[in-house]
């Protein structure tokens, strides 16, 4: 089947199109001329009003909204439960009235476990701390579904596995780009967010910007024409470079111990390691201040030096006197003099103990990882996506992987858009990953932000000390970081 045709045939495997829009409610007098049939037309009238109580740093806002819910964002949805999204607009913060129609624009998604998003029976703002945070800034937020990896339709065909997550988000976006003027909020000025497989799509959003590459995909569902560059992008702890990740995780965890305390195949963790030295190689990243290159040799250094000793800093720093004593007795590891943590990198992994995943992480030759159900296809539920596993587990040294998955891969690695120095992508970043989160190598956010950095571009990377997987512990100062580089000054709620 040729590339196209197979789109097709895969965006038509479950519900029939739904028309969108509700008779009666008002149209916008401004705008962009649409055509009388276009179903992506954004109402700004069809909204209730509701309240949230956000709680902040600097006490518990009463942010009045308007919430429109349930929109349909392809003109031919697969399934109507994953791709619509809700938009939220605060209009009041603590009973000051506000215009948030210039406001940047809070794209969050709730993707987890690569599995499927919805949002189409919320009947309020999503709780996450950006989300709630963002809306008391007096931002507006952006609320897409997505299909994810599980869903199935009646002919047992895998309709939400790669690139389809992807696919659906950048859809979503486009339909904000094609509702500018109509939807509230300055459409150049999307900021992604996510979390773990959430914060890989949410790096993908921000490095695919603007990239052909996904067009057959656009076409099958009916996006919006419209840009999918986001102007800024915001990934936690993502589980990105997918390809690569069974590599990284024994360059970083290798050693660790299970949480049973056993160590995993060392045979099997030494092989994959041994990749990783080539596979960093070939990026040809540098490292800031000088550095020089980042290789497979001095990526403890590195990582040590750029990431967790200022990470350990600034939560000793933060320390009362006598917390912080008592801290450092309990980890007599780390040297605390002149202000500075400093350590080095074995004695960081022997504090971090029990990695989470056996060896290999994540192409698992048994297919009981969330990632080789992402890369199913058609029937299939699970295949393999690196040809290490894929040799090892059919034991035939000559296998190759299936003819469409390089290409899949690729639009599921924000690297690969990276590595091709994309024009399109994000250029503001704001990256942020708990040091004891072994859901993934350390290494894949240290990547993407030399990456990232090697291209110019301006990164706020941050690892959370002693965070664990999902941690967000800076919440406001994310915002205060979406009102500089949006460079937006019109609002009067929090942390402006
Ligand atoms: C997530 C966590 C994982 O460990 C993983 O492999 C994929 C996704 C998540 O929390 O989204």
């Amino acid at each position: 089947m040729k590339r196209r045709q197979m789109v097709k045939a895969l965006a038509g495997t479950a519900a029939l199109p739904m028309v969108v829009g509700t008779a009666g409610s008002a149209r916008a007098a401004a705008g962009p001329a649409v055509k009388d049939d276009d179903t992506l037309v954004f109402d700004p009238g069809n909204y209730t009003t509701t309240t949230a109580a956000v709680t902040t740093d600097s006490g518990v806002k009463a942010v009045t909204y308007r919430f429109y819910k349930a929109i349909t964002y392809v003109a031919h949805p697969v399934d109507v439960t994953y791709q619509t999204l809700n938009v939220s607009v605060p209009v009041e913060i603590d009973g000051v009235g506000i215009d948030a129609s210039d406001a940047p624009i809070l794209f969050s998604n709730a993707v987890g476990g690569y599995m499927p998003s919805s949002t189409a029976n919320a009947t309020g703002i999503g709780r996450g701390a950006n989300p709630q945070l963002a809306l008391a800034s007096g931002y507006v937020v952006v609320e897409p579904g997505a299909r994810g990896r599980s869903l199935v339709d009646a002919g047992g065909v895998y309709y939400g596995v790669a690139p389809a997550a992807i696919v659906d988000l950048k859809a979503a976006v486009r339909y904000v780009r094609h509702n500018k003027g109509r939807i509230p909020g300055n459409t150049d000025r999307i900021v992604a967010t996510g979390v773990s497989a959430g914060g890989a799509l949410t790096s993908l959003l921000g490095a695919s910007g603007g990239s052909g590459q996904y067009d057959a995909y656009f076409e099958a569902l009916g996006a919006a024409e419209a840009s999918d560059a986001v102007f800024a992008a915001a990934p936690y702890c993502p589980i990105t470079d997918l390809e690569h990740s069974d590599m990284a995780y024994e360059w970083n965890w290798g050693t660790n111990p299970l949480g049973s305390g056993a160590q995993v195949d060392q045979a099997l963790s030494t092989d994959l390691r041994g990749q990783f030295a080539e596979y960093q190689a070939s990026l040809k990243l540098y490292g800031k201040h000088g550095f020089g290159r980042i290789t497979a040799r001095n990526y403890d250094e590195y990582m040590v030096r750029t990431h967790l000793e200022p990470s350990a800093t600034r939560f000793l720093a933060a320390l009362a006197d006598a917390d912080r004593a008592t801290y450092l007795a309990a980890n007599p590891w780390i040297t605390w003099a002149d202000g500075k943590a400093s350590f080095v990198w074995a004695d960081f992994l022997t504090h971090v103990g029990a990695r989470k995943k056996n060896v290999p992480s994540f192409d698992a030759f048994d297919f009981s990882t969330p990632e080789t159900n992402l890369f199913g296809f058609g029937t299939v539920k699970s295949r393999h996506f690196t040809l290490w596993s894929l040799r090892k587990a059919t034991g035939n040294p000559s296998a190759r992987l299936d003819a469409d998955l390089p290409e899949t891969i690729d639009l599921m690695n924000p690297m690969h858009f990276i590595g091709h120095r994309n024009p399109g992508r994000s250029r503001h970043w704001f990256i942020r990953v708990g040091t004891k989160d072994s859901d993934t190598s350390l290494t894949v956010v240290g990547n993407l932000t030399a990456g990232l950095e090697n291209l110019g571009d301006d990164v706020n990377t941050f690892m959370y000390w002693d965070g664990g997987h999902g941690a967000n512990q800076d919440a406001p100062a994310f915002m205060t970081w979406i009102g500089k580089v949006t460079g937006y000054t019109g609002c009067t709620g929090y942390s402006r």
